[in-house]
């Protein structure tokens, strides 16, 4: 890979890049709407093929860009991690869950089909990206597939989202001090970060040095990710950003917006902005990209 192309870059331009890249790589994984289960896979494809930011996948592809990875290996990772971060949406608006309307400027999926299809679509989904880091094309090595396959699989269960969706699900009378909403956005939203992050380190043969700098980065970012989603819902348009905002405060849910307003979650996430671009220090001029990315997160409106 040509050094000097390496890092610089605009960060929109490579967001567009990667977003186009996963979605050409999802119409090919997801199976194709035939037989009497079509509707399930016309779900999956509403939700997986709409227009998502795929930061995970961005995450993913640059973290692996550091140690000069090969862009299939990645790309599949990616996209089962794409599968698993859209099955999770789905569930999440499911009228048991959020109950929402909208999702990535579309109507969800229990709204477009119906919730039984939605529940399944978001299980097909996560069955798919087993299968897809179980296959060969994934990777030669069947150790380096198993490790993505444990990595996904732990950042998505009990200790990781699900873990922290039910935290959310248990309502603001059980979660209202920053130690609970912190430990719930870590877990709901930073465990997969995390594992984008930790699936290109895998790819690409990091250090156990590089990992930890990986893991640090992780850590701050995803917690910083879910605050400014929970800003974007109090702050944003829903126009702008792609399903319905002012929900959080409806529900009566507790975050870092109604317990420290919204200029000291603001402050908060440029702390851990600042906490997060440190740890990719050893990383030199090759972590670039990641850089920029976090004020993309710090700057974003959707
Ligand atoms: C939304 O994630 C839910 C959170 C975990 C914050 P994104 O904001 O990354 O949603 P998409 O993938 O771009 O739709
Ligand atoms: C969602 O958090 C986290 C997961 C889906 C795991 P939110 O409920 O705040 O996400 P949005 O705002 O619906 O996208
Ligand atoms: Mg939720
Ligand atoms: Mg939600
Ligand atoms: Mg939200």
């Amino acid at each position: 890979m040509d050094e000097a192309n390496y890092s610089d870059g605009d960060i929109n331009t490579r967001l567009v890049e990667i977003a186009d890249k996963l979605t050409v790589a999802l119409d090919h994984l997801i199976p194709p709407a035939n037989g009497p289960e079509a509707g399930l896979m016309r779900a999956m494809r509403h939700a997986a093929l709409a227009n998502g930011k795929r930061m995970r996948p961005f995450f993913v592809l640059e973290a692996g860009r550091l140690f000069q990875a090969d862009e299939t290996p990645l790309l599949r990772a990616a996209s089962a991690l794409e599968c698993v971060h859209t099955y999770s949406l789905i569930h999440d608006d499911l009228p048991c869950m959020d109950n929402d309307d909208f999702r990535r400027g579309q109507p969800t999926v229990h709204k477009a089909f119906n919730e039984a299809t939605a529940v399944l679509a978001g299980d097909a989904l996560m069955t798919l990206s087993f299968s897809i880091l179980a296959d060969k094309k994934t990777h030669q090595d069947a150790y380096i597939r198993l490790k993505l396959i444990d990595r996904i699989a732990e950042a998505s269960g009990a200790k990781g989202m699900i873990g922290g969706q039910m935290i959310d699900m248990l309502g603001a009378e059980h979660v209202r001090d920053l130690n609970t909403i912190t430990r719930m956005h870590r877990l709901k939203t930073g465990a997969l970060i995390s594992c984008a992050l930790d699936m290109g380190a895998i790819i690409g043969g990091a250090s156990d040095q590089e990992h930890q700098a990986l893991a640090g980065f992780a850590n701050d970012l995803g917690l910083a990710y879910q605050i400014t989603d929970d800003l974007l819902d109090a702050t944003g348009e829903a126009d702008e950003v792609g399903k319905a905002t002012g929900k959080d405060e409806k529900a009566g849910k507790a975050n870092f917006v109604t317990l420290l307003g919204i200029d000291g979650a603001r402050q908060r996430v440029r702390l851990l902005a600042a906490q997060a671009q440190q740890h990719l220090a050893i990383f030199q001029d090759r972590a670039k990209i990641l850089s920029k990315s976090v004020d993309y997160i710090l700057a974003r409106r959707h």
